[in-house]
This record gives structure tokens, sequence and C-alpha cells, in this order.
């Protein structure tokens, strides 16, 4: 079983949204899928909750340590036997064991940041304590960012955050935008692979670099229900951050598989 944490302590950058759209997308692969909403707010379990019947099966459970608790039962304890990818949803302002022990679970990190420059100060600290107690550096797990509610994709705020992420050799994945497709897939339980492709063309675009990261670790690992979307990741295309200009993944404008 593969483990993608979400994370970031500041509150509201979008780990939940990343999250389950991440867990909506593995799912939409017929991946067996578990989410671990460690967040005491449960706005995880709340997503499954509303998540139609006729959906794909994702597992939910609910982790969310009791007050000063640090729950150490193994992740294979919470999710059944089979499940392929976990996604946890960590809470914001995750540190100290609770933090360690996230880390110690996962094998991928993605960090959403919003792009105030509170927010990105708050997020390179949080990278800091993720080497220097979260045990990031010794437990070999892979480690991304990616800007979420962005309004103005080359806006200068994120130039700051990308020379540190520079200096950790750490890869700024996406920029992802500001989009009612995130609000509404939120309410239905739904993530974005799985509502009308032609209305949500946008968001799968700036989704893909993350999947692609994802999926470029493991690539052998799921045989061939993720092969349609490496065809689709063959040639280019370029977003910007800060001044600078990244090229991640092909804008075929179609996206072979999806629902
Ligand atoms: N790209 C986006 N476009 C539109 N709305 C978004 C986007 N990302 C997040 N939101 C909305 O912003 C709010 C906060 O996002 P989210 O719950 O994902 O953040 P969070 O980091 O999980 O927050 P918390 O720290 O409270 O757990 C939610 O209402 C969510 O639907
Ligand atoms: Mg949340």
């Amino acid at each position: 079983m593969l483990t993608i944490l979400v994370i970031n302590s500041k509150g509201g950058s979008g780990k939940t949204t990343v999250a389950t759209n991440l867990a909506s997308y593995y799912a939409t692969r017929k991946i067996q899928t578990a989410i671990m909403d460690y967040d005491p707010q449960g706005s995880s379990i709340q997503w499954l909750r509303v998540r139609p019947d006729e959906a794909l099966k994702i597992h939910g459970a609910n982790a969310a340590p009791a007050k000063g608790a640090i729950p150490l039962r193994s992740t294979h304890a919470w999710v059944p036997r089979d499940t392929e990818i976990t996604v946890i949803d960590a809470p914001a302002g995750t540190k100290g064991l609770l933090l360690q022990e996230l880390v110690r679970k996962s094998n991928y990190i993605v960090i959403p940041v919003a792009p105030s420059p509170i927010d990105i100060h708050a997020t390179a600290d949080f990278i800091k304590e993720l080497f220097l107690f979260g045990g990031a550096r010794t437990s070999g797990v892979k480690i991304a960012v990616v800007a979420n509610r962005v309004r103005n994709s080359s806006s200068k705020v994120y130039e700051a955050l990308q020379r540190f992420l520079n200096s950790l050799k750490l890869p700024f994945l996406t920029s992802i935008h500001d989009s009612e497709n995130y609000l509404y897939a939120s309410e239905k339980g739904l993530g974005v692979f799985e509502m009308d492709k032609s209305a949500t063309i946008a968001e799968r675009q700036e989704l893909m670099p993350i999947l692609k990261w994802l999926n470029g670790q493991f690539p052998d690992r799921f045989g061939s229900r993720l092969e349609d979307e490496q065809a689709d990741l063959e040639g280019s295309r370029t977003f910007s951050v800060g001044t600078q200009n990244f090229t991640v993944l092909s804008t075929t404008g179609r996206f072979k598989g999806y629902p």
C-alpha cells in the first residue's frame, strides 16, 4: 500500500480539497483507495458521507486523535486489507509527535499553499519543521508543493517560496486556480475527475502534474490502470509561478479513460 499525506500547518490551504480530489482520481482508475481523516473537523469524512452511492467506493477512516493523544496504530489497522492507496488528510497546525507519526506512515507528501505572503511564510516554516523535527530527512519520503486558490498565476508572491524550494530541491508542481468546480465537487462528495469532463478540463489539467509526479514514483505499480494517463501526459505545456516558467504536461485536450 502507498500512502500520500496532504499536509500544511496553515489552515485553509486546500488540504482537504487536494486529498479528496486525489482519492477520487485513484478511485476512478479502479484503484482501491482509502482516506484517513486526521482532522477533528472531519471534512473528508463529511465529503465521503455525501458521496453518491453510485460513485466508486472510497473507504473512510476517522483517525482524528482524541485530545492530546497520538494514534500510533499502523495504517493497516484503519483501512481494508486490499487498500492500494491511502490518502491522509491532515489537520491544520500538525506538529510534534503527530507530525512525526504522519511522516513515518507516508511515502509521499503533497503540501498545498495559498498565495498570501502569510501563508507562504508559514509554509516555509512548516517545511523547515518537517525536515528538522518531522523526520522527513531520514524517512525517505518524497515531498512536493502545489499552489492553491491562485487567481493570477503569474503572481509574484510565490517567488520567495520558489527560491526556498529550489534551495531544498523540492518540486513546485502546479498552480490550482480558484474555481467553483472545487466547491461544487466538495459539496457533492466528488472529485473533478468524476464531474462533466468538458466543464472541468482546466481543473483536470492543473491537477495532472500532481498525479504525474505521484504516478512517476510508482510507474509499474498499477499496470494498465494508469496507462491511459501516461499516454495523455506526452507533450507539454507551461505555467508560471512568479517569474519562472514550468513545463509540466500535455494539453491534448483529451483525457482518455476519464468519465
Ligand atoms: N482551488 C479552490 N477553488 C475554490 N475553492 C477552494 C479551492 N481550494 C479550496 N477551496 C475552498 O476553500 C476552503 C478551504 O479549503 P480546504 O478545506 O480544502 O482547506 P484545508 O487546508 O483542508 O482547511 P483546514 O485547515 O480547515 O482543514 C473550502 O471551502 C474549499 O472548498
Ligand atoms: Mg481540511
